[in-house]
């Protein structure tokens, strides 16, 4: 019987050298589309998909990360002596009921594969997800619940991908698999940022895994790749020869707000369905439009 998917795991210990000055002192996670950090939109999707444990895997000035996830007694005081319940149930539900947070250290920044190796003493025995918050995919299912019901039902090593300009296959992990149209398919190999010449295909693999415990002992034997770092998909190359792994479409939009023209784009259509400012933001970029054309 399969185990049922529980945890997953957040890799924030980057660096976020590519929104400096922004994140200098602050990390790159807790940067905000509209009034919600990016890392709350990953972790509010995990949630979605019946996950409990978030794992987040942090390293040096990420403590505002432990404290958006924590309790904020003061501010809640506050605002419970004001009656101001609305903003109390807003704060009180930035982690979704039902979860908890656990926190560990990446000493150092060896690589993704490195930071989920991390995770394994929070994992024990079990599957688990890997969420990079720098993919925020906006989905009318959110797309780990998509993954999660792909993986009860079929038991193995899942990724989420997405088909991607061929010039842009050196910014991911790409697969080849066996059936290209199919929404689910085998994964037969993978290659991490090759260049638009050398990739198998044109599918790449965004920020969604779902890992069975096998990973971690390919995680310890794998030896530093690309960017002399440990891959993570390098590691799953290496279950190919003992597992299956599925690849999986997913439907839904992706910003990639690890750049910083997806985290505009996210600002801006996420504004415009927001409920609050939605409406009138829409009215502005129409102004704006007829202004500067
Ligand atoms: C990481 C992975 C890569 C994957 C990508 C998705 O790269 O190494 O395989 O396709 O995330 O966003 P990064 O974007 O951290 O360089």
């Amino acid at each position: 019987m399969a185990k049922k998917l529980r945890k997953a795991v957040f890799p924030v210990a980057g660096l976020g050298s590519r929104f400096l000055p922004a994140t200098k002192a602050s990390p790159k996670e807790m940067l905000t589309i509209v009034d919600k950090p990016i890392i709350q939109y990953a972790v509010e999707e995990a949630a979605a998909a019946g996950i409990t444990d978030m794992i987040f895997i942090t390293g040096r000035n990420k403590r505002s990360i432990e404290d958006h996830f924590d309790k904020a007694y003061e501010l809640e005081a506050e605002l419970e002596a004001k009656g101001k319940q609305a903003l109390l149930d807003l704060v009180r539900s930035v982690l979704p009921a039902g979860c908890r947070c656990i926190y560990i250290r990446q000493p150092e920044p060896l690589g993704l594969g490195h930071a989920v190796l991390c995770a394994q003493p929070a994992i024990d025995d079990e599957p688990f997800a890997v969420l990079l918050a720098d993919d925020i995919i906006h989905a009318e299912t959110p797309v780990m619940a998509q993954m999660a019901r792909r993986f009860n039902a079929e038991n193995s090593t899942l990724l989420g991908v997405e088909e991607v300009p061929r010039e842009q296959t050196s910014n991911y992990g790409i697969v080849k698999v066996e059936q290209p149209e199919a929404v689910s398919t085998r994964v037969l190999e993978i290659v991490e940022k090759p260049a638009p010449k050398d990739a198998p295909s044109t599918l790449a693999v965004v920020g969604r895994y779902i890992l069975t415990p096998a990973i971690f002992e390919m995680l310890a034997a794998v030896k530093p790749g690309r960017g002399g770092e440990i891959q993570l998909t390098d590691a799953i190359a290496a279950l190919l020869a003992r597992e299956r792994v599925l690849a999986e479409r997913l439907s839904g939009r992706r910003y990639d707000c690890g750049s910083k023209l997806g985290f505009l784009e996210a600002s801006v259509e996420f504004g415009l369905r927001h409920s609050e400012v939605g409406a009138q933001f829409g009215a502005y970029l129409r102004r704006l439009r007829e202004t500067s054309g």
